[in-house]
């Protein structure tokens, strides 16, 4: 009984099933789709409201350096992906890659914190969309009704759950759904309207660049490192590292590009490419918007839900032109980062009930678009669910709790694998193991012991809550056993 938990997929038996292209998912995106997914995925909520906030509280202009060094840790996970994505893959990312090198239980407990990371990612950024969308509206003159716009329950220190007062946060519940009926006309057409949202946001942020750079105010610079106001995390070094944690989230996305490896052509080549230039890319892009952001206007302003569009506004007349559009330039690419996230959460979905752990109805292709479609709609409807009922804070906390142990456990695998099958085949290998894996596995670590204490809470119900549906449910009906 015992070796069940243990029992492990092999990996030639997962590469052999996740190329039998009959009734299965289908091989169409390329190197170049996989960069833009990528990007899709990673530029949203973060660089649109999130820098505003991070460098207004803990980090003045030094947020650049938060922005690196945050950069620099999911390099190092980035890495980890590339290396297994090549190597398996398929569309389970993590939890497949530790059914293979772990065994059932972990890979279950894995894939449970993946539908916890993706979920509340979609969840959040839709959240995030809300409020942009209420913003442009109202610039309008329209408004809906509050009870229409706020989330259903919130957290409240001293008090715990509450009823706002409102029904539901229906703009997030709109674009969840929206999404995810996209996302049933098939992978290649929502890799398509990927790519457009891509080019709009890409370019939006590339004209704030080019055209904000000549508004910078070099005295807003001084002090570059504002400091520290006796607490810790409030600027000076301390500020920077809070700071590092809270854009982390800036950065998530990348690994939502490993699920797609069972649709992408060549992914031993791919996958690598497009998830570390992904990566880089965005990096880049942060580095620069931040640099322009607290030159433009004093970070001590920065404090509001529209950062750019405010730093817009305030370089007067001859920029005004640009803040429409970089409203609507956020307002899409948010929306492109719920497309990826919702995708990932559907193949996860699809692989862990392709393995029997989760009813097999969510492993159904649709012949027609070779899409998971009910894996696709349960996935928009519990996100849907979510978004509309849960507050924003709690929503990012429990997407940090999730996504960092599964790069540290993306992480200590490399390590394990490498010393358990050295001799299996890799397209891709991370260089100087076991130091990078290690070392990005503590950064992950580090980040988490850090966040508060309700939020590991959280993250130990909704574990114990998976590990009763594998007990009473999955464990006898593995694939495996049969
Ligand atoms: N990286 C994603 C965003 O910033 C989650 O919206």
């Amino acid at each position: 009984m015992k070796q069940d938990l243990f029992r492990k997929k092999s990996i030639s038996a997962m590469i052999h099933e996740s190329s039998n292209s009959d009734g299965g998912l289908k091989r169409t995106l390329t190197a170049a789709n996989l960069v833009t997914l990528g990007i899709g995925a990673i530029v949203g909520t973060g660089i649109f409201v999130i820098t505003g906030q991070a460098a207004a509280q803990y980090a003045g202009p030094a947020l650049t350096v938060s922005f690196l060094i945050s950069a620099f840790g999911c390099v190092l996970a980035g890495l980890c992906y590339a290396e297994f994505s090549a190597m398996v893959p398929v569309s389970g990312s993590v939890y497949s890659y530790s059914y293979a090198t772990i065994g059932e239980l972990l890979a279950w407990f894995i894939g449970w914190d993946l539908i916890l990371e993706y979920l509340f990612a979609v969840s959040s950024v839709a959240v995030g969309w809300s409020g942009y969308m209420c913003n442009l509206l109202s610039s309008w003159g329209l408004t809906l009704p509050p009870h229409l716009i706020q989330s259903t329950l919130d957290h409240v220190s001293g008090q715990g759950w509450v009823f706002t007062g409102s029904i539901v946060n229906f703009p997030a519940v709109f674009i969840v759904a929206l999404v995810s009926t996209l996302l049933l006309a098939g992978v290649k057409q929502s890799a398509l309207i990927n790519n457009i949202i891509v080019v709009v946001k890409v370019s939006v942020i590339l004209l704030f660049i080019g055209f904000g750079l000549s508004y910078i105010d070099m005295s807003n610079y001084h002090p570059y490192i504002p400091e520290n106001t006796g607490s810790f995390g409030s600027f000076g070094w301390s500020g920077i590292l809070r700071a590092t944690a809270v854009v982390f989230y800036a950065y998530l996305g990348f690994d939502a590009l490993s699920t797609a490896a069972q649709e992408t052509k060549n992914p031993q080549k791919d996958m690598p490419k497009g998830i570390l230039i992904s990566l880089l890319i965005c990096a880049i892009l942060y580095i620069a918007v931040t640099a322009v952001l607290t030159g433009m206007v004093n970070y001590k302003e920065l404090n509001v839900d529209a950062p750019i569009a405010l730093a817009i506004d305030r370089a007067g007349e001859g920029l005004r032109w640009l803040s429409p559009l970089i409203k609507l330039g956020a307002i899409a690419g948010i929306s492109s980062v719920i497309l990826v996230m919702t995708f990932g959460l559907s193949r996860v979905y699809y692989a862990i009930a392709y393995d029997g752990l989760l009813p097999k109805i969510f492993s159904k292709i649709n012949p027609k678009t070779g899409v998971p479609q009910n894996a696709t709609i349960f996935a928009g409807v519990g996100s849907g669910l979510v978004a509309g009922m849960f507050p924003l804070h709690v929503l990012v906390e429990m997407v940090s709790i999730g996504t960092l142990m599964a790069f540290a456990i993306v992480c200590i695998s490399i390590v394990v694998l490498r010393k358990t099958q050295p001799n299996l085949k890799r397209p891709f290998r991370v260089p100087l193991v076991p130091f990078l894996p290690l070392l990005g596995a503590a950064v992950c670590i580090l980040q988490m012991i850090s966040l508060p204490w309700a939020t590991w809470l959280r993250l130990i119900i909704w574990t114990a809550a998976g590990l009763a549906i594998y007990f009473l449910y999955g464990r006898s009906r593995s694939r495996l056993k049969f």
